[in-house]
């Protein structure tokens, strides 16, 4: 036995370590030999051999055990040493990344509002027929319907048109006061120039107690939001429609490209929409249960403005992700 203990010590390498283990404790191991040799033996002698190869049997084991445990280690070390990565030599090699376009504008905007005290709220992307429309007043057969034309699944699922549906169920799941932004991907099908199939929104909501918010509350802020976005711009209110809205607006900022004066970008008008908002209409308020309170909301598309800020005007080279344009920004 001492024999084998000395040859354990010895060992320095994890495949050697087994197959000692199997020399000792295999199926025609040394000690298994042994203790098979009980079954010739009686009474005391027996017992007291019995004891001796017990604890011989537990020597070695405990030995075995912290002898592969050293060898573990030693073996990670040595991988360690081996796989180190020259971090230098990365950057070297490889472009440093910035976020991409639409993120640092949706930054931005995030950045604003929640300076403004906004919270942040998120919901799914793939929405239910309730939150996307019904609840916004956009009951099944309601034409305004048609302005979005949408993803359906089979089982009256869809991917979400708009950010409008956070805003239920932010509703659904927080009592008053409401102070929230909602940014994230929405789906529409539509495709060119200006449009995409996936875009982003960034949605705002304020609900307080009845009569406390008013349209100026709305201008204000976003008249402030806008000038933060892309300084010193013209803004103005156009009347509109939206069905979760009454009564609505369409924003517009005199044309960035050409200072209002008229050029092919603003159709020769001299303004640009940027986004659409309203007081809440008191029919979305009733889909949530809500009893005597007032409210603001907006949406804006990312996209749009990330195309204003940074004089692109085919959206698709935003997702085209080729490094030579997205480098530029
Ligand atoms: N959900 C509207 C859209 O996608 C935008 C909007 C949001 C308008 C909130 C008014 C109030 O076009």
């Amino acid at each position: 036995m001492q024999e084998i203990m000395t040859r354990l010590e010895q060992v320095d390498n994890l495949n050697d370590l087994e197959r000692l283990r199997v020399e000792v404790l295999g199926k025609k191991g040394i000690l298994t030999q042994q203790f098979a040799l009980l079954k010739n033996l009686e009474g005391e002698t027996k017992k007291t051999f019995a004891k001796g190869l017990n604890t011989n049997k537990e020597d070695f084991e405990k030995m075995l055990e912290s002898k592969r445990e050293s060898l573990l280690k030693a073996q990670m070390n040595e991988n360690l040493a081996k796989e180190v990565v020259d971090a230098s030599l990365f950057t070297a090699l490889h472009p440093k990344s910035n976020g991409h376009p639409i993120y640092q504008t949706m930054d931005r905007i995030i950045d604003f509002f929640v300076n403004m005290n906004f919270s942040i709220q998120t919901g799914p992307l793939v929405e239910d027929d309730f939150h996307n429309f019904e609840a916004l007043n956009l009951p099944v057969f309601h034409p305004a319907r048609d302005m979005q034309d949408t993803f359906y699944f089979k089982d009256s699922m869809l991917l979400r048109t708009h950010t409008s549906p956070v805003q239920i169920r932010t509703m659904q799941s927080q009592d008053i006061p409401i102070r929230m932004i909602a940014p994230g991907s929405v789906f529409r099908r539509d495709y060119d120039l200006t449009h995409s199939p996936m875009f982003h929104q960034v949605e705002g909501l304020v609900v307080e107690q009845k009569d406390k918010i008013s349209f100026v509350h709305l201008k204000y802020i976003l008249e402030d939001f806008l000038h933060y976005m892309f300084g010193d711009v013209k803004i103005r209110f156009r009347s509109s429609f939206f069905p979760f809205t009454e009564p609505s607006a369409e924003v517009d900022i005199s044309c960035v490209f050409c200072g209002g004066s008229g050029c092919r970008i603003c159709s020769h008008t001299g303004w640009l929409e940027v986004l659409g908002c309203g007081i809440v209409n008191q029919k979305v308020f009733d889909a949530v249960g809500y009893k005597d309170v007032s409210g603001y909301a907006f949406g804006l598309g990312v996209e749009r403005f990330a195309m204003l800020i940074h004089r692109v005007n085919d959206l698709r080279s935003f997702f085209e992700t080729d490094l030579r344009v997205l480098e530029q920004f």
